[in-house]
């Protein structure tokens, strides 16, 4: 039997057979404000609350956001943040002044050459290092700041160098043996650039507000390997616990 560890969200890994499989890379997509970095976060806490080290990649909001706002569903996150179970790379805006300085995991450290931290190489490098600091969750977040980041600084601006980099990030996270989840936007009309990676990755959850009805609802779009259910499912956010499958679920 292959090793499976928790998704955060007890009633989801009841739904996926008792959860993810190790190494295994899950795009989760939502539209603004659908729970994306909730469930993402939801999921590393799970991993540091059992000891485990992980890794959170933010391009979009900064560092401090995420603990400020976060805190209110996992009032564990600072103190794991703190003695780097979570460890916090913040790649946002905020992170970049106007000077040659960034943020990197907290410190202000010099840069001769801000590309040299925008590079891919960079992002390689952090990663390679996981092996060695036995990171066993991974979440970026999100998708499409996470590839132009480095992409517009390449000026390669064809599709296959775009599909080339993301790809080779994923490889490079399976072989360390990392479990990750890609946070992605998902727009309505939906042919986008980034569609591809629905099908190279082994999981698509996907998480939706529903304003009519006031919920926001979760579904299983592909799990490999996995029999689980299509249909979507009605999910709560609660302060102090974060996310949760509502008991109006039906058969889950
Ligand atoms: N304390 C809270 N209790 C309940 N719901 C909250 C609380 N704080 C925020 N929310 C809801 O959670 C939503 C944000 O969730 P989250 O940031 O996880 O979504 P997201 O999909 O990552 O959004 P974005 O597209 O902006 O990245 C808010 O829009 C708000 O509706
Ligand atoms: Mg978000």
């Amino acid at each position: 039997m292959e090793e499976k560890l928790t998704s955060g969200v007890s009633q989801l890994d009841n739904m996926l057979e008792g959860g993810l499989y190790r190494g295994s890379n899950i795009l989760v997509r939502g539209g603004p404000g659908a729970g994306k970095t909730t469930f993402g976060l939801q999921y590393l806490i799970a991993g540091c609350r059992e000891g485990e080290k992980t890794l959170y990649l933010t391009f979009e909001e900064s560092k401090e956001q995420i603990l400020r706002y976060g805190s209110r569903f996992f009032p564990d996150i600072r103190q794991f943040a703190k003695d780097q179970r979570m460890i916090m790379l913040d790649f946002s805006p905020h992170s970049r002044t106007r000077s040659n300085t960034r943020l990197i995991e907290g410190e202000k450290v010099e840069i001769p050459d801000p590309q040299v931290v925008d590079s891919i190489a960079y992002i390689e490098d952090k990663i390679l290092d996981i092996r060695g600091q036995s990171i066993q969750r991974v979440v970026i977040d999100g998708l499409q700041t996470f590839a132009t980041t480095f992409y517009d600084i390449s000026e390669k601006k064809d599709m296959d160098e775009l599909r080339r980099t993301v790809s080779k990030i994923m490889v490079l996270l399976k072989d360390s043996n990392a479990t990750t989840y890609i946070l992605s936007e998902e727009s309505e009309n939906d042919c986008n650039k980034y569609d591809f990676v629905n099908y190279v990755v082994d999981g698509v959850v996907s998480l939706k507000s529903n304003p009519s009805l006031d919920v926001r609802t979760l579904k299983i779009e592909k799990m490999r390997g996995v029999k689980h259910t299509l249909k979507p499912i009605t999910m709560e956010l609660k302060e102090g616990s974060g996310i949760s499958i509502a008991a109006s679920n039906k058969g889950i």
